[in-house]
């Protein structure tokens, strides 16, 4: 079975009409990298999204529960006859090893690596990074152990900002709760000046407004859901010239996830809802 996988997606550029990718995060953060997706990739792609929106945020509960989840995304993904595994949350992609990236029965796409890779192409000599991510994503510090590679980054920086996640999710994407919630965990940032300020969740792009406003305009900010697509772009290249369509699954509340779809997109999609935690998965709609 496994094997199967593999050698499909080899074949991928003559041999399938659509390509299917499953695009997943702990919620509505990975829409963002869908959006950029979506826009790079018109056509011949089966964009399946899934939100745990049961069970986020990922950022603050344990690892070894983390796994366990994406590990049954991902068998979710297989039984649907996915080719490609993007991640959209940088939580999970902080938390598995490369060793477990490396040997799932699909190729999977980091959003750290691109975004980390493009940094170390842009940055002049002793420019300064900050991260802010999940608390998870700060723990587990890959952002920061693979910057440390770039000589040319004389300071790296990392902050967790615990709050941002459930306050997106809540729908709450600008106004005086998120300026001040915000000015909470950046103010210090604020007075550090970075060169450089990364997105390390991807939930955080929804309040990227009010993020902008508390850094000095020489600070440039660094989305990463701008390079995973670069990486997609580069290695994937569907045949088929159908218009690309989403299919979203989420653990939780449909309808919220709908008026989501409809306020980030500006139109409504399929939304089905998924059960990972039984035996076997059950999908409903
Ligand atoms: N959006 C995710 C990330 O990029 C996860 C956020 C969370 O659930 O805490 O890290």
């Amino acid at each position: 079975m496994k094997k199967c996988f593999r050698s499909i997606f080899r074949d991928v550029r003559v041999l399938k009409n659509s390509l299917k990718v499953g695009v997943f995060d702990s919620g509505i953060g990975g829409l963002t990298v869908l959006r950029n997706a979506l826009m790079e990739f018109p056509f011949g792609i089966d964009f399946f999204y899934f939100a745990d929106t049961a069970r986020v945020p990922y950022g603050s509960k344990p690892v070894a529960t983390i796994r366990r989840y994406v590990h049954e995304i991902f068998e979710f993904f297989y039984s649907i006859g996915i080719d490609v595994i993007v991640t959209a949350c940088n939580t999970s992609d902080s938390i598995l090893t490369q060793k477990e990236k490396e040997s799932l029965p699909v190729p999977y796409f980091s959003i750290i690596d691109p975004a980390v890779r493009s940094i170390g192409e842009i940055a002049p000599a002793n420019s300064s990074v900050s991260i802010i991510a999940t608390s998870n994503t700060v723990k587990r510090s890959l952002y920061l152990r693979r910057l440390f590679r770039y000589d040319t980054l004389s300071e790296i920086t990392q902050k967790a900002c615990p709050l941002f996640v459930p306050i997106i999710e809540e729908g709450i994407w600008e106004g005086d709760m998120v300026e001040a919630v915000v000015h909470y965990y950046l103010a210090d940032l604020g007075n550090q000046r970075p060169d450089f300020l990364v997105l390390g969740c991807t939930h955080y792009p929804f309040i990227r407004g009010a993020i902008e406003k508390s850094l000095p305009p020489t600070t440039r900010i660094i989305d990463p859901a701008d390079f995973i697509v670069l990486d997609m772009k580069r290695q994937l290249h569907p045949s088929s010239k159908e218009d690309s369509t989403v299919e979203y699954f989420v653990s939780g509340d449909t309808g919220f996830f709908q008026d989501v779809l409809k306020r980030y997109f500006g139109m409504p999609g399929v939304v089905k809802q998924v059960d990972l935690s039984r035996d076997n998965i059950v999908v409903r709609g």
